[in-house]
């Protein structure tokens, strides 16, 4: 990703010449866009390696729409693109989390039918019981109108309709039966698998998270689970229905006419061979249909948070265009799956027209069939050919129960894929911190985000005392936020130690160590909630403390005008408040918490120096009054300088480390070349206004 930012910034030039058929000089909107951290610049600054953008020309404005398929094939284009490339370790470890999903192929392993089974729990064993009673009442019933004349004869009408309404009532409560406990056991299915997978996505690590695509997170939440929530149940109940329904008309027509056997075997060899060329396109088609959403989720998505982007380099026509062809793709798959399913019924019917076609015959020829046959009576004929029409019937519906069955259970083997994800470690374990000094310390820490990706930190090593406060600084990419990253313990690190309050983090779990932490990130984040909620999500604190900590960020007057006081909305993302506001109500969530380690990644990047100043008062009086330990990092000098000791990183390692005043006074150290530069910068800023 940083690549690719440096490549559109070397790019620039010749985008803002028009001349060069390139767009005017992007609105300030843009830059502001441009200073968000990479993973929330809207991705059409990431498209240079997409085709739409040419690093060499710059951005060439499209006159006309390109066709649906122009727009697919530049987006296939760009995919394979971006399958060979190695520059970028973030989009190569994309592909191959995409390549481990298109192995998903061939039939369903019992793995996925095992996992359905015991999801379900006993109530698979308590419908198919059901089942066989009820599948048994059913053939008695057929059996009893078959011999109706003898056993009214026999027993009287009204005894033997008596019998035939006991027999009637005891299918309906079985069959009751069977799909309340299904329907219990379905839902059970459902909460689980939602539950499972939705754990799985939370606990796991970062690097996931990293390299997933949200449209397809999105998809296995939405469509995937959506079959397991409906569409499964009732292929499940179908099937079972369907199978029991087959195994008892067949029994009856083989009671009635014996001969049929002869018909039924190699009528049964055809749908077994019919189901198998049709199951196996079937699936596979479903399983592409299935992943065609995720990039229309992620389009969508992508659409959304880049939507300024997106307006000032004019590309609504590119995005609407690329939307169109990705849903005429997934369309395109339901369509050749219908067409599929299409192609099966037809020959389904055929099938089940011959089988009813020949116990017709048989009925008719049985007398004739010398010592093969026996006459037929009435009511035995109108059995059998009332079965034999329900037997191809429930032929017909066990394939396409099975095969829907098959194309659902794509959907729980998807979601089982993330219920079995690893995740980031431990949450609670014994050992716990129980120090009232925030010590931190570093010890030769070597850290890489992903095993295909370089090394970050490499060998970075410092130490500060509880209660004192450290100022981070070094170039972009010199490694300041991974080092936070590595604190937290949100990308595991390769060799070294890191030591919080004499601990090693690795050794704790991950609730334990997160809890004595907190920060305030570079880019202010609010919940939809109230301030309430913003700050004190797990509601552990009354209101007066909740004021308390916003008096301290200068926030009170603000929430105190609105007529909601601390039941004020938040919009999504705190878009309704400014980002200083933001930002100060982040520092005052972060101090609310009352952990003993506070850490600020260029919290104050994007307020006034005023705020700066203010954010910087208040920290400064808590790590006063209550020892906080402070790891603050500022591209702003000035925010740092008050700092007890200064951290200057380099390539991943620590290129000095020192007293703040001792380094400053040092003129041959990167940080006083730094602070000069600061200081030059603010007064070239200053003549100029
Ligand atoms: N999530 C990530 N996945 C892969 N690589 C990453 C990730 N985050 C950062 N990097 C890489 O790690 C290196 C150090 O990045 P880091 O974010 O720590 O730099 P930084 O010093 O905080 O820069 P800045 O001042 O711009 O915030 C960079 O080369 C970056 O590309
Ligand atoms: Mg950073």
């Amino acid at each position: 990703m940083e690549e690719l930012r440096s490549a559109e910034r070397a790019d620039e030039p010749e985008v803002t010449s028009p001349a060069a058929g390139g767009l005017p000089a992007p609105p300030p909107s843009l830059d502001r866009a441009r200073s968000l951290p990479h993973e929330k610049v809207p991705s059409v600054l990431t498209r240079l390696d997409m085709g739409e953008v040419s690093p060499t020309k710059g951005f060439v404005r499209s006159t006309s729409l390109p066709s649906e398929q122009e727009q697919y094939e530049e987006c296939e284009e760009g995919r394979r693109r971006r399958r060979t490339s190695s520059v970028d370790g973030v989009e190569v470890a994309r592909i191959t989390e995409e390549r481990a999903e298109e192995t998903e192929e061939g039939s369903l392993s019992i793995r996925v039918w095992c996992a359905f089974v015991r999801a379900m729990g006993w109530g698979v064993w308590v419908v198919i019981a059901t089942n066989c009673v009820s599948t048994a009442g059913y053939l008695l019933s057929a059996l009893w109108i078959g011999h109706w004349p003898e056993l009214s004869e026999q027993m009287g009408t009204t005894d033997a309709l008596l019998v035939y309404a006991l027999i009637s009532f005891s299918i309906v409560v079985f069959t009751a039966m069977r799909l309340l406990v299904f329907q219990y056991s379905s839902l059970r299915l459902s909460r689980n698998m939602h539950q499972k997978a939705l754990w799985a996505v939370i606990r796991s690590p970062m690097a996931w998270h990293d390299t997933t695509p949200t449209g397809r997170v999105v998809n296995r939440f939405s469509s995937d689970l959506q079959k397991v929530d409906t569409d499964l149940q009732n292929n499940v109940v179908g099937l079972l229905r369907s199978m029991f329904d087959m195994l008892a008309s067949f029994l009856v027509v083989l009671f009635v006419v014996p001969l049929i056997f002869v018909v039924v075997v190699p009528t049964l060899a055809a749908y077994f061979w019919i189901q198998k060329l049709y199951r196996k396109s079937g699936r596979e088609i479903q399983r592409m249909a299935s992943k065609s959403y995720s990039p229309i989720y992620q389009g969508v998505d992508e659409a959304i948070n880049g939507v300024a982007t997106i307006r000032a380099y004019e590309k609504q026509q590119y995005f609407s265009g690329r939307t169109a062809a990705r849903v005429s793709r997934s369309v395109r798959l339901d369509l050749t799956l219908q067409g599929c399913q299409r192609w099966l019924g037809f020959r389904l019917k055929m099938l089940g027209a011959c089988i009813s076609s020949m116990v017709a015959l048989l009925v008719v020829l049985h007398a004739y069939l010398g010592p093969l046959g026996r006459s037929i009576s009435g009511p035995a004929a109108g059995v059998a050919l009332r079965y034999a029409q329900q037997l191809s019937n429930a032929l017909e519906s066990i394939l396409n129960n099975l095969t829907s069955t098959e194309q659902c259970l794509v959907a729980v083997e998807r979601l089982t894929t993330y219920s079995e994800m690893p995740d980031e470690g431990e949450l609670e374990t014994q050992e716990a911190l129980s120090s009232v000094e925030g010590s931190v310390r570093f010890e030769n820490v070597f850290m890489r985000y992903r095993p295909e990706l370089p090394t970050v930190l490499k060998g970075l090593t410092f130490s500060i005392p509880g209660g004192s406060s450290l100022g981070v600084v070094g170039r972009t990419g010199a490694g300041k936020s991974s080092l936070l990253q590595a604190l937290f313990r949100m990308c595991p690190i390769e060799s070294g130690t890191i030591h919080l309050y004499g601990k090693d983090v690795s050794g704790l779990g991950l609730h334990t160590l997160r809890k004595a932490l907190a920060i305030i990130p570079q880019d202010p984040v609010g919940f939809t909630g109230t301030v309430r909620f913003n700050l004190d999500p797990f509601m552990q604190n009354d209101d007066t403390r909740i004021w308390g900590e916003l008096e301290k960020v200068q926030l009170k007057a603000h929430f105190e005008a609105k007529a909601e006081g601390l039941g004020f909305m938040v919009t999504a993302g705190g878009e309704n408040l400014s980002v200083g506001q933001r930002q100060l109500l982040c520092c005052a969530r972060a101090l609310i918490r009352g952990a003993r380690i506070l850490v600020l990644d260029e919290a104050t990047a994007s307020v006034d120096f005023t705020t700066d100043a203010l954010i910087q008062q208040v920290l400064r009086k808590e790590v006063e009054t209550q020892q906080l330990t402070t790891i603050t990092i500022a591209h702003r000098i000035s925010t740092i300088l008050g700092a007890d000791r200064v951290l200057v990183m380099e390539e991943g390692q620590a290129a000095e480390f020192g007293p703040t005043q001792d380094l400053a006074a040092t003129p041959t150290s990167k940080f006083a070349a730094l602070v000069t530069a600061a200081q030059a910068a603010e007064k070239r800023k200053k003549n100029a206004i």
